[in-house]
C-alpha cells in the first residue's frame, strides 16, 4: 500500500534543491539542438496547491520555496519554470518534476512519466493530456527504467525519485540505476535521497560506490539536528552519474548560501565526487 503523497511536501527545501539541480542540467541538455529524453521514474502529481490543505498542514513550502524564490542566486531558468505555473505572478502553485522538465521541453524533446499510485497517476494523465512527446506509464519505476533503455534519442536525463518510505527503495533505487546504467553508461542519472538523523542513506551510496560506475557527483544540504531531534530529515542529497561539465563548480558557488536560506545558519552544502572520471 503506498501511502506517501507528495502534495504535503511539495515546494519544500528537498524539492528546491532536487528542482533547480534538474534546471542547470536541462539548461545544459539545451544548449546543443539534438533531441534528449526525459525519464521519470516516480512522476507524482505534476503541479502542487501551494494553499491546499496538504500544504497548508506541514507548511513545508514556506521554509522551501518560498523562502528563496528572490533570492539572487537561485537559478533563473529554475524561477521561471515555477513562474511559467503561475500565471498571475503570484506563486501559489508549485511545479513538481514532470511540471519542470516541460518547461525546458523543446519540439524535438520527449518525456517518459512513470507512476505508480493509483490517485496520482490520475493526476498525470489528466494535466498531461495537451503535452506532446509524452509518454505516461502505469508503473512501478524501479522495473520501468532499465525495460525503457536504451531510449530513443540516446541523450537524457533520469530522475529516480522515490519517497524511501518503504526501506527496500535504498536498495531498488541502486540496483535500478545499476542494472539501467549497464543499457545506457552515457545518460545522466540523477537519484534524490533523504539525509534522515538516523541515516539509511550511506549503505546506498556505498553501494554506488562500489558498483564500477565512474563520474559520481554527490550534492548535499544539510542542517545540525536540535539536541533534543531523534528522528526526521535534517537535510537531502542528489546523486549524478555523468552530470554535464561544471555543474559541480556552479553547485559549489550558489548552494552554501541558499543551504543557509533554507535550512538556518547550522546548515551546510556539500558537493564532491563520490567516484571520480
Ligand atoms: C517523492 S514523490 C515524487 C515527486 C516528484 N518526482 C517531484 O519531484 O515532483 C514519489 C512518487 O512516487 C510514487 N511511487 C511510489 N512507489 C513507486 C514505484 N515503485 N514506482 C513508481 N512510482 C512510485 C508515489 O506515489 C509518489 O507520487
Amino acid at each position: 500500500m503506498l501511502s506517501y503523497r507528495h502534495a504535503f511536501h511539495a515546494g519544500n527545501h528537498a524539492d528546491v534543491l532536487k528542482h533547480l539541480t534538474m534546471s542547470l542540467v536541462f539548461e545544459a541538455l539545451g544548449k546543443k539542438d539534438k533531441p534528449y529524453c526525459y525519464i521519470d521514474t516516480h512522476s507524482g502529481g505534476v503541479y502542487y496547491d501551494l494553499n491546499s490543505d496538504e500544504a497548508r498542514k506541514t507548511g513545508e513550502a514556506i521554509e522551501g520555496i518560498l523562502q528563496v524564490y528572490n533570492h539572487p542566486l537561485l537559478p533563473k531558468s529554475y524561477r521561471s519554470a515555477i513562474a511559467r505555473c503561475n500565471d498571475d505572478g503570484r506563486l501559489t502553485r508549485y511545479p513538481g518534476s514532470p511540471a519542470i522538465a516541460q518547461s525546458f521541453q523543446r519540439e524535438q524533446d520527449c518525456l517518459h512519466l512513470m507512476e505508480l499510485h493509483n490517485t496520482e497517476i490520475e493526476l498525470l494523465k489528466q494535466r498531461t493530456g495537451r503535452w506532446h512527446h509524452t509518454s505516461i506509464h502505469h508503473r512501478d519505476g524501479f522495473e520501468g527504467l532499465p525495460a525503457l533503455l536504451p531510449p530513443n534519442p540516446r541523450r537524457g536525463l533520469v530522475l529516480v525519485d522515490p519517497s524511501y518510505e518503504i526501506k527496500s527503495d535504498y536498495s531498488k533505487t541502486a540496483q535500478a540505476v545499476e542494472k539501467a546504467y549497464k543499457r545506457w553508461s552515457t545518460g545522466i542519472f540523477a537519484v534524490w535521497y533523504p539525509i534522515l538523523i538516523a541515516d539509511k542513506s550511506r549503505f546506498m551510496l556505498d553501494q554506488f560506490e562500489q558498483s564500477g560506475i565512474r563520474k559520481i557527483l554527490t550534492i548535499e544540504m544539510q542542517r545540525k539536528a536540535e539536541p533534543d531531534e531523534t528522528f526526521g530529515m535534517i537535510g537531502s542529497g542528489m546523486l549524478l552519474i555523468n552530470p554535464p561539465y561544471q555543474l559541480d563548480q556552479h553547485l559549489d558557488t550558489i548552494l552554501p548560501e541558499l543551504a543557509k536560506a533554507l535550512l538556518g545558519d547550522t546548515a551546510v552544502a556539500t558537493v564532491r565526487w563520490l567516484v571520480g572520471e
